[in-house]
């Protein structure tokens, strides 16, 4: 067993590395410059990424690359991705060009209702709590004023409060449901404080209430704290064109080559094992532009499976038909983003991110940020039911072998030439650099 050690986030980070390095690293002289290694020469950014949060003794980097081609709505994008995964971008890029000469894809928002909850227990008669709620309702908006005024100002703000009864699922439990519009920001913050002010506003107004006996009056907050199930914050993404111009394989004519595809939608329609893995490749395209702008992924992914979920079994997020002649591919999702505030404005990256897009509005960036999920589902639904996955992925995973061995520019070229006529698995490629070295 290591040490403990109080009072770690007081040092400074030298001290912060030096403790690190002498507790698990003492066998290993390069764990303290591999750390430096990653931290940028520019003083004000490294304090920037520092402060991001707690403890920071290093940066951890992601490879930033763009997907070009993107014709949304009639409108071109190049799309920026923050990725680890080999094949994503390449496989973004190459759906885009495919869409681009069949009219692009079309996006629209469905709505941008965000949600918000002050869980509470209360054991008394709920004809009183409902009262007290309808009594008091009007004040949870009036304390709140102060933290809503500029984005009312704006358009947005608190929409709605409910009482919710749940008492059937606990005992003395309720909610007030809270629905909000934020607009440009993602809102969290914004949710956040309104609802610790209804909380607050809620829990005191009831000591005074007259409908409610002494022994109702103490009302006990659990938590305040808004959702990331956004099921009423939709985007809705899809692709079309005659089956004719599904034309791009001669292998596979376009009619098989749509019946295919639509076999392998329905297939995660109702196959769990299969769905989650039909929507990790969603996430693949979702993820690399919610890191990439700057928003909250984990945010993103709760509440992007939990949709996948709403009837009761895990499904395809996205959905294929043929109607008269014409290949349809869609998908709605629920998506929470924001242009302003977070790390939008703060970021260099983020914001280089933002202004490649055309400094979008969130609603913008839902439909774009939709459009690389879908995009990144068809490639891997092509791949899949054509080619294989294998081919692509290893085609791109190939450098990062080569990487692994070290191998020189001469013979990362060698090796890759070699590829193009052969197929790559991991064996193969060690096999071919092994026998390269061993003739040098
Ligand atoms: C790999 O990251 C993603 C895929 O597995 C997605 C899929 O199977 O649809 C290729």
């Amino acid at each position: 067993m290591t040490k403990t050690i109080a009072g770690f986030s007081k040092l400074s980070k030298s001290e912060k590395i030096d403790w690190i390095v002498s507790t698990y690293f003492s066998h290993d002289s390069s764990a303290k410059s591999i750390l430096e290694q990653y931290w940028s020469s520019d003083k004000k950014l490294q304090q920037l990424h520092d402060e991001f949060i707690e403890n920071t003794i290093s940066n951890y980097y992601l490879p930033f690359g763009v997907a070009p081609n993107f014709l949304i709505n009639n409108k071109l994008y190049t799309i920026p991705m923050a990725i680890e995964e080999s094949s994503v971008v390449a496989a973004a890029s190459k759906a885009a060009k495919f869409w681009l000469n069949r009219g692009g894809f079309k996006t629209e928002v469905i709505s941008t209702t965000k949600i918000g909850q002050v869980h509470f227990m209360f054991h008394g008669n709920p004809g009183n709590l409902k009262s007290y709620f309808n009594h008091i309702k009007p004040k949870l908006f009036e304390d709140s004023k102060s933290i809503t005024k500029n984005m009312e100002k704006r358009g947005g703000g608190i929409l709605d409060i409910e009482l919710k009864d749940k008492t059937e699922h606990i005992k003395g439990y309720y909610q007030l449901h809270a629905s909000f519009e934020t607009l440009d920001a993602m809102g969290a913050n914004f949710i956040n404080t309104c609802l610790e002010q209804f909380a607050k506003t809620f829990k005191d107004e009831a000591l005074h209430f007259k409908g409610f006996p002494n022994e109702e009056k103490d009302i006990q907050i659990v938590m305040s704290i808004l959702s990331n199930y956004v099921p009423d914050c939709l985007v809705r993404a899809e692709v079309s064109c005659n089956i004719e111009d599904l034309n791009d394989d001669e292998n596979i004519t376009p009619e098989e080559f749509a019946s295919k595809f639509i076999q392998a939608v329905n297939i995660a329609e109702v196959e769990p094992y299969r769905a989650v893995t039909h929507n990790k490749g969603i996430m693949n395209g979702i993820d690399a532009v919610v890191l990439a702008t700057g928003n909250d992924f984990r945010a993103v992914e709760a509440g992007i499976h939990a949709y996948a979920s709403r009837k009761g079994t895990y499904s395809s997020l996205t959905h294929a038909k043929i109607e008269n002649g014409k290949f349809y591919f869609w998908m709605e999702i629920p998506l929470a983003l924001g242009t302003v505030g977070g790390l939008t404005g703060l970021h260099p990256l983020v914001k280089l991110a933002l202004e490649l897009l055309h400094k979008p509005s969130a609603k913008e960036l839902m439909q774009i940020t939709a459009v690389a999920g879908l995009a990144q589902n068809f490639a891997a639904l092509r791949s899949l039911t054509t080619t294989g996955i294998q081919k692509g992925h290893m085609k791109m995973h190939l450098m990062n072998i080569l990487n692994q061995f070290e191998a020189s520019e001469a013979e990362k070229i060698t090796v890759v030439d070699y590829f193009k006529t052969h197929t790559a698995t991991h064996n193969a490629v060690v096999d071919v650099i092994q026998k390269l070295r061993s003739k040098n």
